[in-house]
């Protein structure tokens, strides 16, 4: 049901070129658009020609989107809001959520998403206007009951049930009245189940449903008798939590209250966005581990242990030595602390050269680098050891990946690293498969290195791309490896991925951001 002929949308950006090409999509879907370049030029339009929706990006100079959002939440409550953020900043997309916006848009915004934000913009400021006219209408003719509101059959079926909010009503006995679709899919409980028969508190455990009426009258939500945004937990049918956030009002007849709209809000999205953000901040914890005091630290442990052994044994030889002359027994014997010596000089040796490889943080010497000669030349460069490990190697390179930024030889030695990693991993042998791959909406390359070998334990899982971590024998690794992947792929803005099941190989997926400029044919 629309009550605007013509819907006028702020829109603000402080980049020029966004703004008219957003401006020019929106005129050409119908809307009446006035732009501004910054935040304050956009209130001040808010002012005088009272848009009913604003978009607003999020990072400006000056006062940014969120500060936009608030300030006009606080004077145009009606209006809705949509903020455009980069890709990746979920935290502020979640802040401007919690702050009553209509949606999120990710930039670069897409016609669809943007028209998509657009219409559930409209539902919510059509259903929220009506409730307000409504509510208007029953404080203004004071005869008007609450039920006799909610029986009017055009407001519970076009409006109530259309909205995208959860709508629940009560009488002045906490009996439901009306609820609406959204309410049935959040809770569980069918309109038969619940109207007339349940009261609001069926929802709420005991607590929270006290807690819910002390803040109804607390003014820290909105003052007496209404509730703005408060966070709160519902109970649905089979005992599942749903997060909510609420805004309800009380409604009276001739001064006596006589019932509750409340606007159920889902937070179980917003919530999962949340839980995304914590793994990606416990993730980047984990990045800094590879600072360069942790790796100091790791690097004196790793070469204090074998120079200690080298140390030992040439004491016990020069205690010898001093004590009496070499018999054939004693020679023996120091034949073999020296070759232990050896050994264990050779490791600090090779921790030291992989370490210097690991640490070299010169800036990567940047050319346009193909995927395919990339894949190419590393195949040819473990052929040989490939074949006498007795794997079975598998290409499929796809034609035409555009190619990524990078430093050919830091690449190179990221995927060696994986092959040896799969060699490794396949003792008596099995199948290596290398793919390269375009991911055109993504923007990205892909190199996914596959192995059927015994596959990685889970709880090494998080560890593997630590230095210095490595299950192999003293001799074979030094588990530098997927570090300096790691490392080299960050420098290239791109990600590593690996999937892996005990038993079952292991997968390491490098993503690479692919150049714009020149598609490869
Ligand atoms: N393809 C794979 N299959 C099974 N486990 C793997 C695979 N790749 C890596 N791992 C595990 O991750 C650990 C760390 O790998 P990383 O390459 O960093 O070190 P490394 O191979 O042990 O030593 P280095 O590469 O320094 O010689 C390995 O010791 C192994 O346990
Ligand atoms: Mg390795």
């Amino acid at each position: 049901m629309a009550i605007q002929s013509i819907w006028k949308i702020v829109l603000i950006d402080d980049e020029e070129d966004i703004r008219e090409v957003m401006a020019i999509a929106l005129l050409d879907a119908g809307y009446a658009v006035e732009t501004a370049a910054d935040g304050a030029t956009g209130l001040r339009l808010c002012e005088t020609i009272y848009p009913q929706i604003v978009i607003t990006d999020i990072r400006m100079p000056g006062m940014d989107g969120l500060q936009v959002l608030e300030t006009i939440k606080k004077k145009f409550p009606d209006i809705e809001v949509i903020v455009a953020t980069a890709f990746g900043e979920m935290d502020l997309a979640i802040r401007a959520l919690q702050l009553d916006a209509s949606d999120f848009i990710t930039k670069p915004i897409s016609d669809e998403a943007l028209y998509l934000a657009l219409n559930r913009a409209r539902d919510r400021y059509t259903s929220r206007k009506q409730i307000k006219d409504y509510t208007a209408l029953l404080e203004n003719e004071r005869a008007v009951t609450i039920q006799e509101l909610f029986k009017s059959i055009t407001f519970q079926r076009n409006l109530i049930d259309s909205s995208m909010d959860g709508i629940l009503g009560c009488d002045d006995k906490d009996t439901v009245v009306t609820y609406n679709q959204c309410m049935e899919q959040m809770l569980g409980f069918t309109k038969e189940e619940v109207l007339r028969k349940m009261t609001l508190s069926n929802f709420f455990s005991r607590g929270e449903y006290l807690n819910f009426n002390v803040a109804f009258s607390d003014e820290r939500f909105g003052g007496k008798n209404k509730l703005m945004l408060y966070e709160t937990t519902l109970k649905g049918k089979s005992g599942h939590k749903i997060p909510v956030q609420v805004s309800a009002t009380a409604l009276f007849d001739q001064d006596k209250a006589n019932g509750l709209v409340c606007f159920f809000r889902d937070l179980r999205e917003i919530r999962r966005l949340e839980r995304e953000m914590e793994d990606q901040a416990r993730i980047l914890h984990q990045d800094k581990m590879m600072s360069l005091g942790r790796l100091a630290a790791s690097v004196v442990h790793e070469i204090n242990n074998p120079l200690a052994g080298v140390l030992n044994y040439f004491r016990l030889m020069l205690r010898i030595l001093g004590e009496e002359q070499l018999d054939e027994n004693q020679k023996k014997k120091f034949i073999q602390y020296l070759e232990l010596a050896e050994n264990e000089t050779k490791r600090c040796s090779q921790i030291v050269s992989s370490l210097l490889n690991f640490s070299r943080l010169s800036p990567p010497a940047f050319q346009e680098v193909r995927i395919e000669e990339l894949i190419n030349r590393c195949v040819i460069l473990s052929r040989h050891k490939l074949e006498l490990s007795n794997i079975h190697l598998q290409s499929n390179i796809q034609t035409g990946i555009p190619p990524v930024k990078g430093d050919f030889n830091q690449l190179q030695q990221c995927i060696i690293n994986l092959i040896f990693n799969a060699i490794d991993a396949m003792p008596q042998g099995g199948t290596l498969i290398i793919e390269g791959r375009h991911e055109s909406e993504e923007r990205l390359a892909l190199i996914a290195v596959t192995d059927s070998g015994q596959g990685i334990a889970s709880v090494d899982l998080p560890l593997i791309f630590e230095p210095f971590f490595t299950t192999k024998k003293e001799a074979y690794g030094v588990g530098l490896g997927l570090s300096t992947i790691y490392g080299i792929i960050e420098r290239h803005k791109g990600t590593v991925e690996v999937k892996s099941r005990p038993g079952e190989g292991a997968t390491f997926i490098l993503k690479l951001p692919v150049t714009e400029s020149q598609i490869a044919g």
